[in-house]
């Protein structure tokens, strides 16, 4: 996945740095490298600066001028070079390209072209395009060659075209998600919503198979199966500029780990005329199937234990494994779609396959405007906010907090008690410094085991991968009921062992397993309500029942692999080798 950005009739008339400061907001989509080309004012050329690296405080050398895209990268072909930086342009340089896909047929395309005498200068995918678009101008309109060559394409693609001659910019969309902003005077393009926040609130997210003409303010929206003209829509959102700000916070992460104190309760209290539609389905006898990838999918699994409380049986898939079971569907089927970005490529696949096969869809989203919203019989936002943090935290915790918002439509239960005492916990700066201590005696360690049980075992794993993400240390999580069928070889003198536990029917359990840990000289970590003597550190968290259990102790996982990743000089908001939603297969 990539960051697109774009500026037309840029009334700074400084388009260049108007694209930087917006791919700024879009790094965490990727940063291995970041490149401009801008339209230069009484020349046919494009001038481009592309580097490789994260943008940070870069600034750009390019001249003034009122046209420009830009491009921060997400590698997948071609290693991290110069010259696979975007955009990326034909042989005579007049046309240049920005990409966000994998054209999955671009070797044979490249071999067409190379017949052809076009020159590639990089090993990118996204190059062929450009050259593509070249030949169909040697007969077409630069409008009506991209929409031939766009359609050549194999995949999930997002193209932004510019030309240097005319200054005419051609947007196309099939698979990967791009949204346009218009002032009175300036229309933008943007890979998501929240790049556009501080320029203007009139958006108009692009569709699959649509492609947009664009010059100087003239804009026209197409069907890119009939090339026939289509009305576009701006529409207003609610999200503020501030909202996609730092306000304050060294890190995203930090922030958004902090706004769990209005996210969470504001799900939990929410009852929505969509909420009473679904439990009212689940009463009907729909079965729940969960789908959904990363921290997602660990939502979805605790959210099988959320449903089996109601008595209800619920099956959770990670979507990138889903397609040999959906030939289980039936008209019967409740799909629970779960995604931070709702363009997660692999769980827009298995939303389909299930669609296909009559499923009904029901999708848990965050972020605005997305193609899961566009698949969906029902949405139950979550509206935590935009989420710039690699790292889903408050995303997660939202998403959970709509299964337990679900629970109480089904069985009438209170959420209020928890939601005072998880405020007043979160915020109380002891938690902070416990943590912090914590992470303090683990900066070294370079392997970590975590157990947990029933509804502890999905939030062991989704605390396992925070402390991945942020602090590239091996952790690896375990139902605590593994431990004796193979994990236990694993503990050694003070390798260090996170046990998660709640006031529940299994705490004693967990306990026998932590001290068969500290058996083989595991250092015990203890998190939970109760103390105990086989605990060498213990992090203490209020008791508000074992299934509200999983969000105090995810909490503990977050900041934990917050203060880690800050004490090995990880940055928490942009992980190595991540991006924030996978829109490629
Ligand atoms: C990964 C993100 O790319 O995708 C994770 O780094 C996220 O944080 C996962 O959990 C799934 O993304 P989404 O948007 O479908 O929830």
């Amino acid at each position: 996945m990539c960051g697109i950005f774009g500026v037309i009739n840029d009334k700074s008339n400084q388009a260049s740095q108007t694209v930087l400061n917006g791919l700024k907001k879009l790094e965490y989509r990727g940063y291995d490298s970041w490149g401009i080309a801008l339209k230069t004012e009484g020349s046919d050329e494009i001038l481009i600066d592309k580097h490789i690296g994260k943008i940070g405080n870069a600034e750009t050398a390019l001249p003034s001028g009122v046209i420009a895209i830009g491009h921060t990268r997400w590698a997948t072909h071609g290693g991290v070079t110069d010259a696979n930086a975007h955009p990326h342009l034909d042989c005579s340089k007049r046309i240049a390209v920005i990409h966000n896909g994998i054209v999955e047929n671009y070797q044979e395309l490249e071999s067409e072209l190379r017949q052809k005498k076009h020159i590639f200068v990089s090993e990118t995918d996204t190059e062929i395009i450009a050259h593509l678009i070249e030949e169909e101008t040697k007969t077409q309109s630069l409008f009506q060659a991209t929409l031939n060559a766009f359609k050549k394409l194999v995949g999930s693609n997002a193209i932004v075209v510019l030309d240097g001659k005319t200054g005419e910019v051609v947007v196309c969309r099939n698979g990967s998600p791009l949204v346009l902003g218009v002032t009175n005077d300036s229309t933008y393009i943007a890979s998501d919503a929240t790049a556009l926040l501080d320029k203007t609130n009139r958006v108009y997210f692009m569709d699959d198979n649509e492609a947009v003409y664009i010059k100087k303010s003239y804009i026209e929206l197409f069907s890119l199966n009939t090339e026939m003209g289509k009305k576009i829509q701006f529409k207003k959102i609610d999200w503020k500029a501030e909202a996609a700000e730092k306000g304050g916070f060294a890190h995203f992460a930090l922030k958004e780990i902090s706004e769990q104190t209005r996210t969470i309760p504001q799900v939990l209290i929410k009852k929505t005329k969509e909420l009473e539609q679904v439990a009212q389905l689940i009463k009907n006898g729909y079965k729940p199937v969960l789908l959904a990838c990363g921290s997602a999918s660990y939502c979805g699994f605790a959210a099988q234990y959320i449903f089996a409380d109601l008595g209800i049986e619920a099956i959770n898939y990670g979507a990138y494994e889903y397609s040999p079971f959906a030939g289980l569907v039936n008209d019967k089927t409740l799909i629970f779609a779960i995604s931070q970005s709702g363009e997660t490529a692999d769980t827009l696949l298995a939303v389909k396959e299930a669609k296909k096969k009559g499923a009904k869809i029901v999708s848990v989203i965050n972020a605005l405007g997305s193609s899961l919203e566009r698949l969906s019989d029902y949405l139950l936002p979550v509206e935590a906010g935009p989420e710039i943090a690699v790292v889903s935290t408050k995303g997660f915790t939202a998403q959970l907090a709509t299964f337990f918002a679900l629970y109480s439509v089904i069985k009438k239960s209170d959420p209020q008690r928890f939601i005072h005492t998880f405020t007043e916990w979160i915020q109380n700066k002891n938690l902070h410094e416990i943590i912090l201590n914590c992470a303090k005696g683990l900066l070294k360690s370079e392997h970590v085991y975590l157990i947990g049980k029933h509804i502890n075992y999905p939030a062991v794993l989704e605390f396992a991968l925070k402390l991945k993400e942020t602090s590239y240390m091996h952790a690896e999580a375990f139902a605590s009921g593994e431990l004796k069928h193979g994990v236990l070889t694993l503990i050694q003198p003070e390798t260090p062992c996170i046990v998660l536990t709640a006031k529940d029917s299994v705490l004693k359990e967990v306990v026998s397993s932590a001290i068969e840990l500290k058996s083989r000289g595991g250092y015990i970590i203890g998190v939970g309500p109760t103390n105990n003597k086989a605990f060498d550190y213990f992090i203490e968290t209020p008791d508000s029942g074992p299934l509200y259990s999983i969000f105090y102790n995810v909490v503990v996982g977050q900041l934990l692999g917050y203060y880690l990743g800050i004490g090995r000089g990880a940055d928490p908001d942009k992980p190595r080798n991540l991006a924030k939603s996978v829109t490629v297969k």
